[in-house]
């Protein structure tokens, strides 16, 4: 059986923990055969360390010698490498988010259908178990009325990378964090369209020094991005969508939450659970699903694998990806202009 020839673009954590061993784990159908990073000595190290045979200093020698490439550097360069890449017959699967703006996605997913190849973004969050089974009782909830989202952190401001930097990352808490839940928010209760946004983003508890920080240490002085946002989301068909997310909290625990109460039943996701009136009383379903990160990768690369093989098509579209990315545009405008934002 054909394998397919991945090259990865960026040998940074995401690269090493999790695309790395996930593709690894499915050698029958995958090899990394290069490994491209500006960093050279890094990526020589991984390559080494992990038995690839190649390793490019750029990136577009990599591009004739592999089917796919997997892109996992900072945000400013997803759409460049992916347009790139795209162009010379090379499908993509592209670390979350898309890209800085909705511009920028836009640009990529023509790219992949004026070269008729694969786009994919990592929103990984839809492989995962618990996700999945709220997606399937979707028919069940009915139309959705409100959904509420919380990708909520306590005092978790990655301390490394440069995820605080604006210029190279397009934002903070939301497009790094925040963009996961929204993904799958959007996805549960699609077909409904977001049409309009309010919201506010702070940049308020990362900016105080000596902040309580449990993921390293920062410059509270460099750090340019939100560390909170707040956000009201309405729907084409009348749904609203309540949205929060922080990697700053000052809150009891971390909170990762989404709950969409429909016409007919609910749904709760982290942990599954339905609620439906029946039998003249409210009746709770729980399930004994997963939230396994590592294993919905997995399911993530597989699908992506698979379909570039011609074998499945992706469970994730890039257009799906381009609607999160207009979504965070309206909320980062919203804040900036202190007005409601229509999305199109
Ligand atoms: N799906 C998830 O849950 C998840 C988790 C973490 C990170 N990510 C995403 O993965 C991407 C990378 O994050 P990370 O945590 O691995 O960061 P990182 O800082 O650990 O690694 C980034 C790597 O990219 C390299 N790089 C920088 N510019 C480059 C360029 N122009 N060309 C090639 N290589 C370049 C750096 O040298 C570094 O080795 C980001 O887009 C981030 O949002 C996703």
């Amino acid at each position: 059986m054909k394998r397919l020839k991945m090259g990865l673009i960026g040998a940074g954590g995401i690269a090493e923990n999790r695309h790395i061993p996930v593709y690894q784990s499915l050698s029958d159908k995958v090899e990394i055969t290069g490994v491209q990073d500006v960093n050279l000595v890094r990526a020589k190290e991984v390559a080494e360390k992990y038995a690839i045979p190649h390793v490019y200093e750029n990136y577009l020698d990599m591009f004739k010698h592999v089917d796919a490439v997997t892109i996992c550097t900072p945000n400013k360069f997803h759409e460049s490498i992916a347009v790139a890449a795209l162009n010379q017959g090379v499908h993509v699967l592209c670390e979350k988010p898309m890209a800085m703006n909705a511009d920028e996605g836009k640009r990529m997913l023509e790219a992949a259908e004026a070269n008729n190849k694969l786009l994919m973004v990592g929103y990984h969050y839809r492989f995962v178990d618990s996700v999945m089974l709220a997606k399937e009782s979707m028919p069940e909830v009915g139309a959705p009325i409100v959904t509420r989202v919380q990708a909520m952190r306590q005092r978790k401001v990655p301390g490394w990378g440069v995820f605080i930097n604006k210029q190279l990352q397009g934002g903070g808490s939301l497009i790094d964090w925040g963009c996961h839940l929204l993904d799958t928010a959007l996805w549960l209760v699609s077909p409904s369209k977001p049409i309009e946004v309010n919201a506010q983003t702070y940049q308020c508890l990362s900016k105080q020094p000596d902040q309580v920080n449990d993921w390293g240490s920062y410059d509270h002085e460099a750090i340019d991005v939100d560390d909170h946002v707040s956000a009201y989301i309405r729907f084409d068909d009348g749904s609203t969508l309540l949205f929060e997310c922080s990697w700053a909290a000052n809150i009891k625990a971390d909170k990762t939450h989404i709950s969409i109460s429909g016409e007919n039943g609910g749904v709760n996701v982290f942990p599954y659970e339905f609620y439906q009136p029946k039998y003249h009383r409210m009746v709770e379903t729980h399930a004994d699903t997963k939230e396994d990160q590592q294993e919905a990768a997995l399911l993530q690369a597989q699908n992506f694998v698979d379909a570039c093989l011609g074998k499945d098509t992706l469970k994730s579209s890039p257009e799906d990806a381009l609607q999160v990315t207009k979504v965070i545009d309206a909320i980062y405008e919203s804040s900036e202009q202190g007005k409601s934002i229509s999305i199109n």
